[in-house]
């Protein structure tokens, strides 16, 4: 489990307006190794699915991307526009927070499922229709041998989202990109797609970048994690260190806003006030605005990341009163 199968560095993504360049993705830097889960958590605007947009150059024309995202001894950013398609979709699949994005209007769900299953497996055209049957009845979309057949409108949008989940993992890819895939569904389904996703790195060592609001599903299925706030990675660690022990004042305030299962009723440590616009940041640490440890330093100097140990790191001046406080979920 040590082997690093994508290493992205220094990673800063900015966008054009009026104002001039709006930074949502500042100087991120993280590995991701064989066979491992990694969750990306951070509130709405945090910048997480521009990090994966980024790492599969999925933005906008004139988003600028810097850094360098290194896959399979290449640079991501640097491979051409045939070079990068090669990659997506095979050995990297996205999985789309809005799935129409993923979809082809005008092709039935069987014809894309089964394009992915030719370019990308061995199957021929049997094995392909039976397994594109099967992973639609995985992702829970029921008569699926007649639902094969429809157009993406036909769907509802919990459906969508489930046969576009299908359609990025029919080609056993190395590295899924998975942008909250099971948020907007019921917990039933919920919990078959991420088995799927834990089943398919057991058996073929795909790797998982996951992003996700849900700190109890990190929980579940990570095994490590990056903290995201104001486009810059404020903590990581192994989720068990990160849960047990959290070193930055924001992760730990968005591990007081977990209900504890089996606490009646139990205080949300909720976070006072709202992330920063792109063109406010506050100058020293993003969240210091928001920081009950926030000290004069906070309000000038902004916190680097700094390392703690293999596999932990943090950007807070005050971490160790921070770890004095205790996590609220320990
Ligand atoms: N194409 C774009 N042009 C300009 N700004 C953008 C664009 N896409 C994203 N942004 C801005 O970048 C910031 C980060 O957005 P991003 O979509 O990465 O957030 P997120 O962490 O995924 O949030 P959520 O949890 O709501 O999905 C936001 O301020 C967003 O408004
Ligand atoms: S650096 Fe300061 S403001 Fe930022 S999280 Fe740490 S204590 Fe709070
Ligand atoms: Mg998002």
């Amino acid at each position: 489990m040590t082997d690093t199968v994508l290493s992205v560095r220094n990673l800063t993504t900015s966008f054009r307006s009026a104002a001039g360049p709006l930074t949502a993705v500042n100087d991120v830097s993280f590995d991701v190794r064989q066979g491992e889960v990694m969750g990306l958590v951070g509130e709405s605007g945090s910048g997480k699915s521009v990090t994966l947009r980024s790492i599969m150059r999925l933005l906008p024309r004139g988003a600028q991307i810097g850094g360098t995202v290194t896959w399979a001894g290449q640079d991501l950013l640097k491979l051409s526009d045939a070079g990068i398609r090669a990659v997506r979709g095979g050995q990297i699949s996205m999985i789309f927070q809005e799935p129409m994005t993923a979809l082809n209007p005008v092709l039935p769900i069987r014809i894309q499922i089964t394009e992915n299953l030719r370019a990308h497996t061995d199957l021929d055209a049997n094995g392909r229709a039976a397994r594109a049957r099967e992973l639609l009845d995985i992702v829970g979309i029921p008569d699926a041998a007649r639902r094969l057949d429809e157009f993406p409108h036909q769907f509802s949008g919990g459906m969508r989202q489930r046969a576009m989940i299908a359609i990025a993992l029919a080609s056993n890819p190395r590295l899924l990109l998975a942008d909250e895939p099971t948020t907007a569904l019921d917990v039933t389904i919920q919990d078959q797609i991420l088995n799927l996703i834990l089943d398919l790195r057991d058996e073929f060592g795909m790797s998982v970048v996951f992003v996700t609001h849900d700190l109890g599903v990190v929980a579940a299925t990570c095994d490590r994690m990056a903290v995201m706030y104001a486009g810059r990675i404020v903590e990581t660690g192994t989720v068990a260190d990160v849960f047990a022990r959290p070193n930055h004042a924001y992760t730990r305030g968005l591990l007081g806003s977990v209900p504890q299962a089996g606490a009646e009723r139990s205080m949300l440590l909720s976070i006072e006030g709202t992330p920063p616009g792109l063109a406010a940041i506050p100058p020293g640490c993003a969240f210091n605005p928001r920081c009950t440890f926030a000290g004069d330093t906070c309000r000038t100097t902004r916190p680097e990341l700094t390392s703690l140990g293999p596999d932990r790191s943090v950007a807070c001046h005050h971490n160790d009163a921070v770890v004095q406080a205790g996590s609220p979920v320990a």
